[in-house]
């Protein structure tokens, strides 16, 4: 009797032992597993080499690119686009229309930021692949359900696909992974002195993308702005330069003109650092902040406004004026990219696509 106990103890132990080996071997599987990105872009200069980045990244697993109007209209955007895929040889990635308006208000879209076709000028290959021809919102809806908890979204343009998309199915909201986008400022704007242009093009998609409820890592102009391409950096990547790495010269070279022209100290090159930060969490140094979009405001529409202390003062009414009486804790929903190792990052970048 006492054997068959002891037997029956060992059977479970080995039962248990071997499930939790097995269970450690899913976690390695899926820990060195490609993560699954949905880039939603306006390609676009620094699109495209975010994009590049992104497909030249063993680390990732491009499901499809979703196109929004922004730095060039949605038609450009998705010719542009489809035109990248040509030069990355993927033909077979996903590549659907979006939005073609922001939610609210009117469309802008910035020749001087990107140059005539968007692409600084840089040439890309005459063909195209084709157009998914699905709407973008739901292909992101789609891809959500088909791999729930393990697709990160990488919004680099204004955040209208993903909010209409968050609209039409609020049930992937718990579904998506992280969304890591580029957009927005903690410390003042590029379009004007407290916007930043993704969220200054669609405020109010931003501001449902920010209260979504879903972990989301801000890379905003506060590292992006300090992470500055130079010559050195582009003569490096047209050392044995593939069709890839040419076409990222070209467009780096013209991004640096442009803001050298504008008082930077190099070319900012800000949508790659959205797919770095996926690739590498470790470039960043980021903060847990509430960050509330202004929809409104004469100055600042377009605004990320961020609490420094999760407090705000509680006031009360009383008689004819209020009263500060405490402080009402507010609840961080951003993790905000402060600071960067922008010469590391910046060594990966061109590392990433040298001799492509
Ligand atoms: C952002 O706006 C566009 O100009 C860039 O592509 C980037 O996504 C920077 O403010
Ligand atoms: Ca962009």
């Amino acid at each position: 009797m006492r054997n068959a106990q002891t037997i029956a103890i060992r059977i479970i132990a080995i039962a248990l032992l071997t499930a939790a080996i097995h269970c450690a071997a899913t976690q390695t599987a899926k820990a060195q597993s490609p993560q699954r990105v949905i880039i939603d872009t306006d390609p676009g200069t620094d699109d495209a080499l975010a994009i590049l980045l992104a497909l030249n990244s063993p680390e990732l697993k491009v499901e499809a690119l979703t196109i929004v109007a922004g730095n060039v209209t949605a038609p450009i955007g998705l010719d542009n686009a489809l035109a990248i895929t040509v030069l990355a040889n993927r033909c077979d990635l996903p590549v659907a229309q979006g939005a073609q308006l922001p939610i609210h208000g009117k469309l802008t879209i910035e020749p001087f930021w990107n140059g005539p076709n968007g692409l600084g000028g840089a040439q890309l290959p005459a063909n195209r692949c084709n157009a998914d021809p699905r709407f973008g919102p739901d292909v992101i809806i789609e891809l959500v359900h088909k791999y729930p908890h393990e697709v990160t979204l990488i919004p680099i343009g204004p955040e209208t696909n993903i909010a209409l998309a968050v609209l039409k199915d609020p049930t992937i909201v718990p579904l998506v992974k992280r969304v890591v986008l580029m957009g927005g400022s903690i410390s003042g704007g590029n379009v004007n002195g407290a916007a930043e242009f993704n969220v200054m093009a669609d405020p109010e998609a931003a501001n449902i993308v920010f209260n979504a409820g879903w972990p989301i890592t801000m890379v905003g102009l506060d590292v992006t702005e300090i992470t500055l391409m130079q010559n050195s950096d582009v003569a490096e990547l047209e050392k044995n330069a593939g069709p890839e790495a040419k076409f990222a010269a070209a467009v780096a070279r013209f991004q640096i003109g442009l803001y050298q022209g504008t008082g930077f100290g190099g070319g900012a090159i800000h949508d790659a650092l959205a797919v770095g930060a996926v690739i590498d969490p470790t470039f960043l140094t980021t903060k847990s902040l509430r960050v509330d979009v202004e929809t409104e405001g004469r100055f600042a529409r377009g605004e990320t406004i961020a609490n420094r202390n999760g407090t705000i003062d509680k006031t009360i009414p009383v008689g004819d004026h209020f009263e500060t009486v405490g402080v009402i804790e507010v609840k961080p929903n951003v993790d905000v990219a402060t600071n960067i190792d922008a010469k590391s990052f910046l060594n990966f970048f061109v590392k990433r696509l040298q001799s492509k």
